[in-house]
């Protein structure tokens, strides 16, 4: 490389998405790149040009495995969409002023299906007006709805977490009698994906039975059933501990979520903010049966709990920084890294780029053949898929019994 590098972080975060931030570091540098900038808060920042020198924060190796341990995004993120190049040329005009002002060579931008919508047009726009500043999307989400790659980085370490903390609250759950019982409902992100609902039943083992029902967001959830269902259950057993998705929805398509207090808040996107679907059903089954119920929503805890990160996530997370930067050394734009896996045991896996525009804004959901047919658990083909993505650990590095991070950059919350 001969000029500049620049990366952005978009949408939610993850566990796993500083340690492709510093896969692209190390990649641009050893490929001979000039300066590494990192834009705060994704293209949002960039329009309003602000952005770091990485070398400025990523000074030595410690650093280096320091940001691949520390949660959320280092450079900030955003949820901003882009307009259509015919409708607002002037957004496209600033940010390639600001590209060319900073010599930027190669766009690297780590994100979901939205930001791959806006690798995707900025790309296009390099096309219709022959810009030379290549764009290459990175894959991240704990949700793992990203088209054409095996999975997504942050996703292992999300399903991880969530397996583990599972097996904890069924452990929990049978210690104390209630007189009816006891229904406890964990409430998973995703949304409109069931990967991390379904990585609920990798709680199930030897010394554990997993939870008793799990319901993903892409089959239609029946109110009655399931408390009928639970009902059931609470004859055999004192405690029932049951996986919901955030994105389950009721047979005329509401969210169960809005059954509740109302949520309002949609981002620009046109994503509605979901939670409160524990809640909602915890409310449902104690008015029904009287029993005792509690709601669990791992909410953040999910994505930002780095201390029990997955060591197959965290490599594969750098690793796909580093082919991002490599694509675009290579000439490749309008481009996304996917991760390709070649076997499950022993589990390997490696990267190939693929056309951005047959991935940008699509959802890749559960199959509905890894779903029971009563649609209340996932089968043992979802489960294969997904424990080799949660092997291995990365140790936290501890500083008085707490995980130490690299440091907040100040600039991350100027105004
Ligand atoms: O897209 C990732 C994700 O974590 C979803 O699972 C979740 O619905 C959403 O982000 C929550 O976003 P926010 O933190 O902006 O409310």
């Amino acid at each position: 490389m001969k000029k500049n590098v620049i990366v952005g972080q978009s949408g939610g975060p993850t566990a796993a998405i500083n340690s492709s931030l510093a896969g692209v570091y190390r990649t641009a540098k050893d490929r001979g790149a000039n300066k590494v900038y990192g834009m705060l808060h994704g293209v949002q920042g960039l329009l309003e040009e602000r952005y770091i020198d990485l070398a400025d924060h990523i000074k030595t190796e410690l650093d280096a495995e320091l940001l691949k341990r520390t949660p959320a995004a280092f450079l900030g993120s955003c949820r901003y969409k882009l307009p259509e190049i015919h409708e607002n040329k002037e957004v496209y005009e600033r940010i390639f002023e600001v590209l060319n002002k900073l010599e930027i060579e190669a766009f690297i931008y780590i994100g979901g299906n939205d930001s791959m919508d806006t690798i995707k047009k900025l790309s296009d726009y390099a096309i219709i007006t022959g810009h030379p500043t290549r764009f290459i999307g990175c894959p991240k989400t704990i949700d793992n709805d990203l088209a054409l790659t095996d999975h997504t980085p942050g996703f292992g370490s999300a399903a991880k977490y969530i397996g583990t903390s599972m097996k904890e609250v069924i452990r929990d759950s049978f210690c104390l009698e209630y007189s009816k019982g006891l229904v406890s409902i964990v409430e998973i992100m995703g949304r409109n994906a069931g990967w991390l609902t379904g990585a609920a039943a990798l709680a199930e083992g030897e010394d554990c039975d997993g939870p008793d029902l799990i319901y993903l967001p892409e089959l239609p959830f029946d109110l009655e059933k399931f408390g009928d269902k639970v009902r059931k259950l609470l004859e055999k057993k004192t405690s029932v501990v049951v996986a919901v998705s955030e994105g389950i929805q009721t047979l005329d398509g509401r969210y169960v979520c809005e059954l509740g207090s109302s949520v309002d808040f949609v981002d620009a996107f046109g994503h509605k903010q979901l939670s409160g679907t524990a809640s909602y059903l915890a409310s449902y089954i104690a008015g029904e049966i009287g029993c005792k119920t509690r709601s669990i929503e791992f909410s953040t805890l999910q994505r930002s709990a780095s201390h029990s990160s997955s060591r197959v996530d965290i490599l594969e997370a750098y690793q796909v920084g580093g082919a991002a930067v490599k694509a675009a050394d290579e000439g490749d734009s309008g481009k996304m890294v996917v991760l390709q896996r070649l076997s499950d045991d022993p589990y390997q896996c490696g990267t190939e780029v693929k056309d951005v525009h047959k991935i940008a804004n699509d959802e890749k959901l559960v199959p509905r053949e890894w779903v029971n047919e009563e649609g209340t658990y996932v089968t043992n083909e979802f489960i294969s898929y997904v424990r080799p993505l949660i092997q291995g650990d990365v140790s936290p590095v501890m500083v008085d019994g707490i995980p130490r991070h690299l440091y907040t950059p100040k600039e991350l919350s100027e105004r």
